[in-house]
């Protein structure tokens, strides 16, 4: 049966790109993306670049996202962004990135937070899940899948209006995706510990996607595999080329 989840591909800049070069980067990316036929695409800029952005996106259906919010809507949280300030601006924003995690010590509660407070504020949330390689050697791959997967989505009432990323530590930025294999089967373990909380119906209606060193060579074969509906894209969102050829090879797999 083919799937009813519009693919996604996102691009997560991290802490990449001055203004001048969000400004041109995103530019070409919607000069050379045109109208994606069945697919979504975002783009997730540096805070600071958001608006330019927004700018260079007006008119073009790629959206805009943001990597990360505060869960409150002001007070005296000194560097944090809140909600509120990305309402109508946005219409993603990532949670629990794992180098959020690692570098920032968020742990699922915090994650949880700001889950419930995007979907307050009409934002999506593409929530980060995903094991170390000393998890992975353990053999805690699928509970750290699981707790990660309860813990971030614990009292969400709509959990189809939630994007989750799959991205194994060990495949960020290294060069090394995960197999075919491994990613459909982490996406399994996250998508079965949602039907098992919410049913079969909520699980087959959340977007999951996969990242981790995905490029334009390794994408097919990722995206062929049933249950994987898009990537969120680092290194490769640098680059409007490649990152175009994500999302065209995106289009090539809805079409088949
Ligand atoms: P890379 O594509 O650079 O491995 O990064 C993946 C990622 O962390 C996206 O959020």
């Amino acid at each position: 049966m083919p799937s009813t989840r519009t693919p996604l591909i996102a691009g997560n800049w991290k802490m990449n790109t001055t203004l001048a070069e969000a400004r041109i980067l995103a530019y070409n990316v919607v000069h050379m993306v045109g109208v994606p036929k069945g697919v979504d695409v975002a783009v997730c800029p540096p805070f600071v670049s958001l608006p330019i952005v927004a700018e260079a996106l007006r008119g073009s259906p790629v959206a805009l996202g943001a990597q990360n919010l505060y869960p409150a809507e002001s007070g005296a949280y000194t560097g944090e962004v809140a909600p509120n300030m990305l309402q109508g601006l946005c219409r993603y924003v990532i949670v629990g990135h794992s180098e959020r995690r690692a570098y920032f010590a968020e742990a699922d509660e915090f994650v949880n937070a700001k889950v419930r407070t995007a979907l307050e504020y009409d934002l999506t949330p593409i929530m980060c899940v995903g094991e170390t390689l000393q998890q992975r050697e353990a053999g805690e791959t699928e509970d750290i899948l699981r707790t990660q997967t309860s813990g971030g989505l614990a009292d969400v009432d709509d959990v189809s209006s939630v994007v989750i990323a799959y991205e194994p530590v060990w495949a960020i930025g290294t060069g090394v995706a995960a197999t075919p294999d491994d990613a459909r089967e982490g996406i399994a373990v996250i998508r079965n510990t949602i039907a098992e909380a919410d049913g079969q119906e909520a699980a087959d209606s959340v977007r999951i996607l996969y990242g981790g060193s995905m490029n334009p060579e390794n994408v097919a074969s990722l995206l062929e595999q049933p249950g994987i509906d898009g990537g969120l894209i680092g290194g490769a969102s640098l680059n409007g080329e490649q990152f175009v050829a994500l999302v065209r090879a995106a289009e090539e797999r809805e079409r088949e």
